[in-house]
């Protein structure tokens, strides 16, 4: 396999041709989990292990293949290495104990009796040393707890969600428990959010949380906010629900939004949604999402080390020092005449804004369990308003060939299906089908060509901007700004037709 170069992410920012930016080549495993068919029936220790062993011979290869492409870490996917629905009591064969790598330094692959319970272990850290690159696994841990501790579970054990993090000679030197449990009943959740930054020497810190908390202040934001993290290994096993939640959609929206690298491996088990995995710079990205094959997909890239983004500058670390990138470099700029043409029909929205008259028609449509505000798009193009709460989402569109339905939603409030989180959100989306009550239902193919500009203003400044086009296909955005208390996104020139663009912003604050 072809290693992509640096020049796909030169290519992608339109930067000067640069040489010598300092990079690392990082691997991500979109494994397709070897599953247990009966996961509520409680194995013997030895079954699951020749479980987990099929597992993890998978993983022994392909960090083989990744060796000899000169990666220097490799991320596997959440769950990986025994599967999905256990209970508390079936899942208890797959747990290890794993010591606190803060507390005692120690390496599996070279002390393998020191700690009983510890085959899996042993075999991750033997597979890291060989291979000679950093590891993230993620696998299933116990801890016996005293009675005395008021959080003790009552058969006198934590479980937990755990990635491990293997430096390149298979030392553990980090731990994470998934602090955001999604329906895990065989899992408890940290007593308090751990944040946990580990140290490479080919590309200093890196942050860690598992699948679900990426949607969460705690402890994805706060890594960022609070712990200068430029870089996350993610992993995942995340089932794509469309139009704003798919794995790679959520994943690039969230890397570009806080300019960081993102390495992030989900399963491939199509038929349970589970495919999408990508290896992200803030500026371009090398992702995955295959629901045909059934086959696990090993993804190598070189990243580049951010030393500085703050959405307008951004510096990259390189063998003379930093690289500043100048402001705006790193955004795909449209030609001039377009551009006037885009602030010209800003100025008329505005004014249509204060007039406060000629809204379309609004409907009410569920979009993952959500209830939104619609207006549906009805010319070839034009603007577009729609209100929910304090939320006002506008669209000003050119449409170049008409056949599919859209409309462009707005949702303002908490989120409270399958986990409870406060959503401000402006989507434009092709309607499943040709009536209006299937806006917001998912649709995967579209042939409308749709150049635009989508706003709103917005009362929180964490909002994820997502463009899908056809088949589940990664765009970004041309430009994303505030300008007086609205974000913008505009996007021309698609090849390809639009499926959905939103500006998902989480208000973390009213959860
Ligand atoms: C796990 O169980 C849920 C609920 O019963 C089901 O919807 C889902 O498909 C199952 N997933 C797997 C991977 O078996
Ligand atoms: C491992 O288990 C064996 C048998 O139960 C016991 O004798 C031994 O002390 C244990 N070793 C450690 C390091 O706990
Ligand atoms: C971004 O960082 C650059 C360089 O440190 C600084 O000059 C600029 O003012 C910052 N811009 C914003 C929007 O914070
Ligand atoms: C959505 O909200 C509107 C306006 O509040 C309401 O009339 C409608 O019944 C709601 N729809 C659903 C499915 O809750
Ligand atoms: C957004 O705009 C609408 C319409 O002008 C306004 O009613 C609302 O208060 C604004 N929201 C915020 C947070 O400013």
């Amino acid at each position: 396999m072809e290693i992509p170069s640096l020049d796909w992410l030169l290519l992608a920012c339109q930067c000067m041709l640069v040489s010598g930016i300092d990079v690392y080549t990082a691997a991500v495993y979109e494994h397709r989990s070897i599953l247990n068919p009966s996961p509520e029936i409680r194995p013997t220790r030895q079954k699951a292990l020749k479980h987990m062993k099929e597992n993890l011979n998978i993983y022994q290869l392909q960090v083989y293949e990744a060796s000899k492409q000169g990666a220097k870490i490799i991320v596997f996917p959440e769950n990986g290495l025994y599967g999905f629905n256990f209970t508390r009591d079936s899942i208890f064969p797959y747990l290890e104990p794993i010591p606190d790598p803060t507390v005692v330094k120690w390496n599996p692959c070279l002390h393998p009796k020191a700690v009983n319970d510890t085959e899996v272990l042993y075999q991750l850290s033997c597979i890291a040393r060989y291979g000679k690159m950093y590891l993230i696994a993620n696998m299933g841990e116990r801890q016996s707890c005293k009675r005395s501790d008021p959080w003790c579970p009552s058969d006198g054990r934590y479980q937990f969600n755990t990635d491990v993090i293997f430096d390149a000679e298979g030392s553990i030197i980090a731990k994470y428990h998934k602090q955001n449990l999604y329906f895990e009943e065989a899992f408890n959740t940290p007593k308090v959010v751990e944040h946990v930054v580990f140290n490479t020497p080919f590309a200093g810190k890196f942050g860690i949380f598992t699948c679900f908390d990426i949607l969460f202040y705690e402890p994805a934001v706060s890594l960022i906010d609070n712990y200068g993290v430029k870089q996350i290994v993610f992993p995942t096993a995340w089932m794509n629900q469309l139009p704003l939640l798919s794995a790679i959609e959520f994943q690039q929206a969230f890397a570009t939004a806080f300019g960081i690298n993102l390495l992030a491996a989900n399963q491939h088990h199509p038929e349970y949604k589970m495919t999408g995995s990508g290896i992200y710079t803030p500026f371009a990205s090398h992702d995955y999402y295959n629901m045909e094959s059934r086959e696990g997909k090993l993804l190598v890239a070189e990243v580049p080390i951010i030393t500085h983004y703050n959405g307008s500058s951004l510096e990259l670390k390189t063998s003379q020092g930093t690289l500043k990138f100048p402001e705006r470099h790193i955004h795909i700029e449209p030609s001039a005449p377009q551009l006037q043409r885009w602030s010209v029909q800003m100025d008329q929205s505005q004014q249509f804004l204060g007039a406060a008259d000629g809204l379309g028609d609004i409907f009410y449509s569920l979009m993952m369990y959500d209830n939104y505000t619609f207006v549906l798009m009805t010319d070839l193009e034009g603007d577009l308003q729609v209100c929910s709460s304090t939320l006002c989402c506008h669209l000003a569109y050119q449409h170049s060939h008409a056949s599919g339905l859209y409309a462009l939603g707005a949702f303002d409030g908490l989120h409270t299906v399958h986990g409870v989180y406060y959503l401000q959100v402006c989507a434009l989306v092709k309607c499943a089908g040709s009536s209006i009550d299937t806006c917001g239902q998912s649709a995967t193919t579209a042939s409308d060509i749709i150049d635009f500009q989508l706003w709103g203003n917005f009362s929180t400044h964490h909002i994820y901007s997502e463009i899908l086009a056809t088949e589940v296909k990664l765009y970004r955005a041309d430009t994303l700004e505030w300008v007086n208390n609205n974000f913008y996104m505009t996007k021309q020139g698609m090849t390809e037709g639009l499926i959905t663009a939103a500006l998902y912003g989480r208000w973390y604050e009213k959860d």
